[in-house]
């Protein structure tokens, strides 16, 4: 089984590299199963149904989010009524689902989304949380992917060995810069610390480069804009055996608009 992740998708530029890339990753890496990242899609901040639907019809069949998820409140009913969109598990009483089964993989295929605490709101322990999900995943859910959404490099490494031979992927996200440590654990997990981002690269982390400058010059809050230069799709491929769930290849790639 083929699965593909892409990086935080941001606002329109970040859906026009999905449209750009998401059929070539189908067609030239056969993936079976594409998932985004999609926390920054609409405008930036959090989702809504249009910029869900776009994605859909590029090819997208399932999203995973982060705290950016509950930035835009129309955003929010999508996590009740499509089981399609995951948010961070550890939430604590929060709507919509932590987990969930990809339709068409016969129910062998589990996402699960976790949010790391270091720099960021102090949730439920996102360790303790996976342990009490995995135990109640029906056994035919043998591949899981993990969206581990954190700032800290180490507590997305730490997840990695924590749930390495457990399941199959663990991919960070949230920093929107790619790492390159895109490797299989002894266990046969496949692990990167962040995938990347889906979106402008002449920007800082995706919006327009002077805001952000501003932002650090005042230190006060300013507009933030998503950039349009230099378009590119973070992403990685995994070969994943249905059987053992264990991860038997897996690259790191990126697909630029200008190729
Ligand atoms: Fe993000
Ligand atoms: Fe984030």
């Amino acid at each position: 089984m083929i699965i593909a992740f892409i990086g935080d998708v941001v606002g329109q530029s970040g859906r026009r590299a999905v449209a750009y890339a998401t059929p070539r990753i189908r067609e030239q890496h056969h993936a079976d199963v594409v998932i985004a990242n999609a926390e920054n899609s609409a405008g930036g901040f959090g989702i809504n149904a249009p910029g869900i639907a776009e994605m859909e019809a590029s090819g997208v069949d399932f999203f995973t989010t982060g705290n950016h998820i509950w930035d835009k409140r129309e955003g929010i009913p999508l996590l009740e009524s499509r089981a399609n969109i995951v948010r961070p598990a550890n939430y604590p009483g929060a709507p919509g689902r932590g987990i969930s089964l990809v339709a068409n993989t016969n129910g062998r295929v589990a996402v699960m989304n976790l949010q790391g605490r270091v720099f960021l709101p102090p949730l439920d322990c996102p360790f303790r949380t996976a342990d009490r999900l995995l135990a109640e995943l029906p056994p035919e859910a043998r591949v899981v992917v993990v969206d581990m959404h954190a700032e800290a490099t180490s507590e997305k490494i730490a997840m990695g060995y924590y749930l390495d031979g457990r399941v199959s992927l663990v991919l960070g996200t949230h920093t929107h810069v790619p790492t390159r440590d895109a490797r299989i654990l002894a266990g046969g997990t496949g692990y990167v610390t962040d995938v990347g981002m889906t979106g402008s690269n002449d920007s800082i982390l995706g919006v327009r480069k002077e805001q952000v400058i501003e932002r650090f010059l005042s230190m006060r809050p300013t507009r933030f804009e998503v950039a349009k230069g230099d378009i590119r799709c973070d992403f990685v491929i995994a070969d994943i055996d249905e059987e053992s769930g264990r991860t038997r290849t897996f690259e790191h790639m990126q697909i630029s608009l200008e190729d």
